[in-house]
């Protein structure tokens, strides 16, 4: 497990130029974005759905991204599943929306399987000259749960999610994630490298500039923080220091008990390759991207307030919610030309400034991980 490193973005950087940047074409070429499909999103844990979405045993959710499609369900006895979507008979789809069944049953000839992927009927059995049914449940797919999201593996080899998250899961583990509920879950196409998203949220250096009304009026004079986890990174960022401040965060945290730090800073913790958790007491947004091709990427926007929140933090929790959906459309807008430039070619090199070093780290990360080094 590694230990969390810690790198203020404040110090003055020594290292040379050469070392902090990154060759553009990572941004538009379909043949990096290959090595990344391959060497990454194959083997690395990624956010599949929010765990409401199977709160219940028989419920189901379909995950349907990297041309995959993924059946997440809660089996009889209340553990999260995950199974390729596809009938062992012959391959047919079995699932085509998210909902709850006694069973998962295949619309072609009949097939049955219980949530935990386990051949139960098949029609007319004695028709077939041999069938070893232990042979034919679902073929199934890591799954786990933390932060209150259902995280999946497509590589059967890799190690246990706690193993790979480098004490986040312990440090998160006091707001009590597992007890959001939506305000909002979207799903947006953008036209920019699945990267990107991640990036500018990950960055500080644009806020003065793209939110010089919304964010960079309001952080007051502490700078951002960074903070390396292995491959994951957490951005630390001080919102709204106003003076009743504290009388407001005494009365909309449940959970905890939380650092002045934790009161103070929207903690933004991206788990590598693509999943950031954006934490407050009162609230968590979860972003996640999926390359649909080097230039396309689908963006996951979840929302979440606290169950139960009343009165003072109800309130927070959607003024926040409005806040940050307009924080997001600033963002969304200069992303658009970020792309149309990276994609002309004209500027072959990015070169980071010491607010962007969360991107610097991710960059390297994904070095290690299509070089065959993780
Ligand atoms: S393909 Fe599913 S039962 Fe035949
Ligand atoms: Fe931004």
């Amino acid at each position: 497990m590694t230990a969390p490193t810690r790198l203020s973005v404040d110090e003055p950087s020594s290292a040379p130029h050469a070392s902090r940047t990154t060759p553009a074409s990572r941004y538009h070429d379909p043949a990096f974005l290959d090595a990344e499909l391959g060497q990454v999103f194959r083997r690395a844990w990624m956010a599949a759905c929010p765990e409401y979405r199977v709160r219940e045993p028989g419920r189901h959710f379909l995950f349907e991204e990297l041309g995959e499609s993924i059946v997440i369900t809660r089996d009889e006895q209340g553990k999260i599943r995950a199974v390729h979507n596809s009938c062992r008979h012959r391959g047919t789809r079995l699932v085509c929306k998210a909902g709850r069944t006694p069973h998962l049953k295949c619309a072609y000839h009949g097939w049955v399987y219980s949530h935990d992927g386990r051949l139960r009927e098949v029609p007319e059995g004695g028709g077939f000259e041999s069938l070893d049914r232990s042979k034919l449940d679902l073929v199934p797919v890591r799954a786990e749960t933390f932060a209150g999201q259902v995280w999946i593996n497509l590589d059967p080899q890799a190690p246990p999610l706690a193993a790979t998250l480098g004490g986040i899961d312990r440090e998160v583990a006091h707001y009590r994630l597992e007890e959001m509920e939506p305000i909002q879950q979207a799903v947006w196409e953008l036209p920019v490298n699945w990267k990107a998203v991640l990036d500018n949220a990950t960055e500080y250096y644009h806020a003065p500039i793209v939110h010089k009304q919304t964010i960079d009026a309001h952080v007051g004079a502490t700078r951002p923080e960074l903070v390396t986890y292995g491959d994951h990174t957490r951005q630390t960022l001080p919102i709204a220091p106003y003076e009743w401040r504290r009388w407001v965060d005494l009365r909309t945290s449940r959970g905890g008990p939380y650092t002045d730090k934790q009161l103070e800073c929207i903690h933004k913790y991206l788990i590598f390759p693509n999943t950031l958790l954006n934490v407050l007491p009162y609230h968590l947004t979860v972003f996640q991207t999926f390359p649909i091709d080097a230039e396309r990427c689908r963006f996951h926007y979840v929302f979440f307030k606290r169950r139960g929140a009343r009165g003072l933090e109800w309130l927070r929790a959607y003024a926040t919610w409005a806040a940050s959906r307009y924080i997001l459309r600033e963002d969304v807008v200069i992303l658009h030309l970020f792309q149309q430039g990276v994609r002309s070619g004209r500027t072959p090199e990015h070169v980071f400034h010491q607010y962007e070093s969360a991107i610097l780290h991710h960059e390297r990360a994904l070095t290690r991980w299509i070089e065959g080094r993780v």
